[in-house]
């Protein structure tokens, strides 16, 4: 048996933001970041349609990005202190994230952090309060997926939640809060959430319910992410948040493959910077693909994403070779590296490390669903392609 699951209600387009004034609660706590929210207004926003509604509400700001543990332990405390039925979140993964791992321990004070690492291991929600996600950037998608990423900062580790349990309750996709996005958060994300519809699209768990949806977001990220990195008031901008919407739905349920471990363990191991999540998986997925269509079924999975694009060719290699030349060209556009080297990364620092990131990469919650298998020697030679951006033989 398989299952797929999604939030029960998605509001989405411009003003849907305004559906607050019909949520049907008694109290609610507003979780947030820091700044970016309040700038632009929608924070107020937020809190006045929660209060038309006839709700309390208290807020909850100051979430920085990627939340740490003691973050998430003060939030469930002021949630306790408060006791909300609803758990409304704006911003970023990262606030939205931090308040969904808040309210298992709100719900269930005495869980422990490190029974929630065990992945679909968590208790079961809605005792105490409901939960609805407004997401301010475009890639994430946390606004509809069963994850949370929390950093254990003492221990230096990145952990990745997983369960449905977590799934919001409500999802409000408006547009018009993405439209203050920084240029640069726009082509990083934006290829992050290509990333995320090709791998759930190919990947060994991917059923007719995701393919839809993968392909769709394919589609519409080829279409509008240009359109959105050098307009923010245009239409692009306004396709793009549904495109990372439709891929989270997609992923959320298909998962992932090693564009997202090797993104994952190489994001903070360089002493020349961290390289930001969606920038990474833009350097590494035409290597990635290069790599999977080694193998014959996920060779046809991504010539038929080159179909859906259009893009032509006699035979899968070819149009395989298309999608992969498509990707590259879509970094140059967007100005994103096309490899560690010219991201920055020190070459005797990147040989050093390797084997150890490779290591990693390999056993990497994302390797499990990934179309052809790798070992370590393999990931090291990848990751040499992706270092070099030298193309490798499929
Ligand atoms: N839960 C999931 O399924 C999932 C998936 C991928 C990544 N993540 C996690 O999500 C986090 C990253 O989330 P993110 O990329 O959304 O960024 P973020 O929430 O960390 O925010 C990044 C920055 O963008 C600013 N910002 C947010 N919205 C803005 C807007 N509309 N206008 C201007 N500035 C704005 C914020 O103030 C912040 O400084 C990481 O912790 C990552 O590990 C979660
Ligand atoms: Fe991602």
């Amino acid at each position: 048996m398989a299952r797929f699951t999604l939030p029960r209600d998605i509001y989405y387009g411009v003003g849907s933001l305004s559906e607050l004034k019909n949520l049907k609660g008694k109290k609610a706590i507003i979780v947030t970041g820091g700044h970016s929210m309040k700038a632009s207004g929608f924070l107020d926003k937020t809190e006045q349609y929660l209060k038309e509604a006839g709700l309390e509400v208290t807020i909850f700001d100051g979430v920085e990005p990627d939340p740490s543990i003691e973050t998430v332990m003060r939030g469930a405390e002021r949630m306790r202190e408060f006791q909300p039925d609803w758990i409304v979140s704006i911003g970023g993964g990262s606030p939205i994230d931090a308040a969904k791992a808040m309210w298992v321990f709100y719900e269930y004070p005495n869980a422990k952090f490190d029974d929630l690492i065990t992945p679909f291991n968590f208790p079961k929600l809605r005792t105490k309060a409901k939960f609805l996600a407004i997401p301010s950037t475009s890639g994430t998608a946390t606004e509809v997926t069963a994850f949370s990423v929390i950093t254990d900062y003492a221990k230096g580790i990145k952990y990745p939640l997983a369960d449905f349990e977590i799934t919001p309750d409500v999802a409000i996709v408006d547009p018009e809060i993405v439209r203050s996005l920084p240029k640069k958060q726009v082509a990083y994300t934006g290829m992050d959430a290509l990333t995320h519809a090709i791998e759930s699209y190919v990947g060994t768990v991917a059923t007719p319910f995701t393919e839809c949806l993968s392909l769709k977001a394919i589609q519409m990220v080829n279409t509008y992410l240009l359109d959105s990195f050098n307009n923010p008031d245009g239409r692009g901008r306004e396709e793009m948040h549904y495109a990372q919407c439709l891929a989270g739905m997609a992923f959320s349920n298909a998962l992932l493959g090693i564009t997202h471990s090797m993104a994952h363990k190489t994001g903070a191991v360089f002493s020349t910077g961290h390289i930001p999540h969606g920038c990474a998986n833009a350097m590494y997925l035409p290597h990635v693909i290069e790599y999977n269509s080694n193998n014959k079924v996920a060779l046809e999975r991504y010539a038929q994403i080159a179909q859906a694009l259009g893009i032509q060719g006699h035979d899968a290699h070819e149009q395989v070779q298309g999608l992969i030349n498509r990707i590259h060209e879509l970094n140059t556009l967007l100005g994103i590296p096309h490899s560690m080297k010219e991201f920055g990364v020190d070459e005797k620092e990147f040989y050093e490390k390797l084997p150890q990131f490779a290591h990693d990469a390999v056993l990497d919650a994302c390797t499990g669903t990934n179309p052809n298998p790798i070992d370590d020697k393999k990931m090291a030679e990848l990751f040499e392609h992706c270092y070099f951006n030298k193309p490798y033989k499929f």
